[in-house]
């Protein structure tokens, strides 16, 4: 039986779309129906379809008492918003339905796994989070009548039952079930758990999988475990990291390779890095395609730079275009999915421009773009610093600034037209190869997200800026020389 709840959530989220002009909306980028929305959760193929839900609440540009929103697609790019899924309505998860995944039963159902939140009973006392199931055939979803599953009596002792949330559900090839789950000590050290299960219903605790033991942040958020060309890859979303070299203070992103101890079940370390080096992106979740893809998602916003000014907001929280993800060298490489390819329109290319001064180029401006700049220095001079200005007007701009001689790239929004003061500006160390850097970008009207080298490295950041705001120039402090090929993303 739909739950008042949901029902009300549902018939909101129907009238209040309709308010929202699609020209306001990303035009490939998955964003909150309506209100708010943060993790991607239950991102998965299932009769044909992707299927991707999210942490929404509908009734605010704010988060709020967590909701499942619901949307699907053929090809990752264009997708159908369909009615939200769950809603906080049991004794389980009266406080929250938050982040989770999904898996296809034997039987041909739909499963979601989810963290149920349950309010504290006194005053001042903290919530408990469990894990919970619901049952569905992609539009409409059952919670199981045994909720919660997994609470705090099947955890070992000493590890917190107030972060223990996000469970990643695998399918294992003997047809069995695992899951990771974030947890922590009592004083929020990171702890990976790993469960098993043989039906997808009863499950058991099997091991710690990773520990942080101090070292990135406190709590690791949105666990994902898979095995990636041959290593065993642990993705996940610290909170409160400490700025060192590579990351970031605040909540970031982590990619852990090894291998897997297979009779302890432990991951094996061998290196660690950022996912991505922009503002904006956390809570990463994936899924592997019939044609043997991982294919990653992810919140592109972060709870540490949310220019939450939602004044006359419809719609808040946005998802990455989501990306295939490889290993090579031992690195992690990510790359727009290939389905991004039948959006491109009217290519134009320029080869070896001189870029001194300001460069405009016929053709190249838009907020819906795919472009790719490929930077070198002129045979007979070099230059320091190389500049793109994008999202520009008379007004506004946004930028992308290469200093060679500290090998370093700087984005910068503060001139977007925002009017908080959070975060505008990252910089991030970067490599030459064969003395070229390669620079892809896709716009996307509320953003933008860079691909260096191949997706060497990525950066994503949202960009509010006014839409008329559609310009692109080129400058640098001595002779460089670019290449580019543009193309305009349309769906016509
Ligand atoms: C990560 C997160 C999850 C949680 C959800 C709540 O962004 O904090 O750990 O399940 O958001 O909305």
């Amino acid at each position: 039986m739909t739950s008042q709840a949901l029902i009300e959530a549902r018939q909101y989220e129907k009238l209040k779309e309709k308010e929202i002009p699609s020209e306001e909306r990303p035009l490939f980028h998955l964003a909150a129906r309506t209100g708010w929305m943060n993790d991607p959760n239950g991102f998965s193929e299932y009769n044909g379809i992707y299927h991707l839900f999210y942490q929404y609440y509908p009734y605010k540009p704010k988060w709020g008492p967590m909701h499942w929103g619901h949307a699907v697609s053929r090809d990752f790019v264009k997708w159908e918003y369909r009615p939200a899924v769950l809603a906080p309505d049991t004794d389980a998860d009266s406080a929250g339905c938050f982040s989770g995944s999904a898996v296809t039963l034997d039987d041909g159902r739909h499963m979601i796994m989810y963290t149920g939140v349950i309010a504290g009973k006194e005053p001042g006392d903290k919530d408990m989070q469990v894990q919970c199931l619901a049952f569905g055939d992609g539009e409409e979803y059952v919670k199981y009548e045994h909720n919660p599953i997994l609470c705090a009596e099947n955890l070992p002792g000493h590890l917190s039952s107030f972060d223990f949330r996000d469970p990643k559900i695998n399918r294992e090839a003997d047809g069995t079930y695992s899951c990771v789950v974030c947890g922590c000590t009592e004083d929020r050290d990171a702890r990976i758990l790993y469960f098993t299960s043989s039906n997808g219903t009863d499950w058991k605790f099997r091991s710690v999988l990773a520990e942080n033991n101090g070292r990135f942040g406190t709590v690791w958020e949105c666990p994902d475990f898979f095995e990636l060309d041959g290593k065993a890859v642990l993705l996940c979303s610290p909170m409160e990291m400490l700025k060192d070299e590579k990351y970031y203070s605040g909540n970031g992103t982590m990619c852990l390779i090894g291998e897997l101890d297979r009779e302890n079940c432990r991951l094996v370390e061998e290196s660690d890095s950022p996912i991505d080096c922009g503002i904006d992106f956390y809570a990463t979740q994936t899924l592997l395609t019939d044609d043997g893809r991982r294919v990653m998602t992810a919140w592109m916003q972060n709870w540490d730079a949310l220019q939450n000014d939602t004044t006359g907001v419809h719609w808040f929280g946005q998802m990455i275009l989501p990306r295939e993800i490889t290993l090579r060298d031992g690195k992690l490489y990510q790359q727009p999915v290939r389905e991004i390819l039948a959006y491109r329109k009217d290519r134009i290319v320029y080869q070896n421009v001189p870029v001194k001064e300001r460069t405009e180029l016929v053709g190249i401006n838009g907020r819906t773009a795919d472009i790719t700049v490929t930077l070198r220095a002129a045979e007979h001079g070099a230059y320091n610093e190389f500049e793109i200005r994008f999202a520009e007007n008379n007004e506004y701009y946004s930028s992308f600034v290469y200093n060679r001689s500290q090998s370093l790239i700087t984005v910068d929004r503060s001139l977007s037209g925002t009017r908080k003061a959070v975060v505008h500006t990252r910089s991030f160390h970067t490599a030459e190869h064969e003395n070229e850097l390669k620079i892809r970008m896709i716009l996307d009207r509320c953003s933008v997200e860079f691909f260096i080298n191949d997706g060497e490295q990525t950066a994503s950041f949202t960009l509010y800026t006014d839409m008329k705001a559609d310009g692109i120039s080129f400058r640098s402090d001595g002779n460089a020389v670019i290449d580019i090929e543009k193309y305009t993303l349309s769906d016509k």
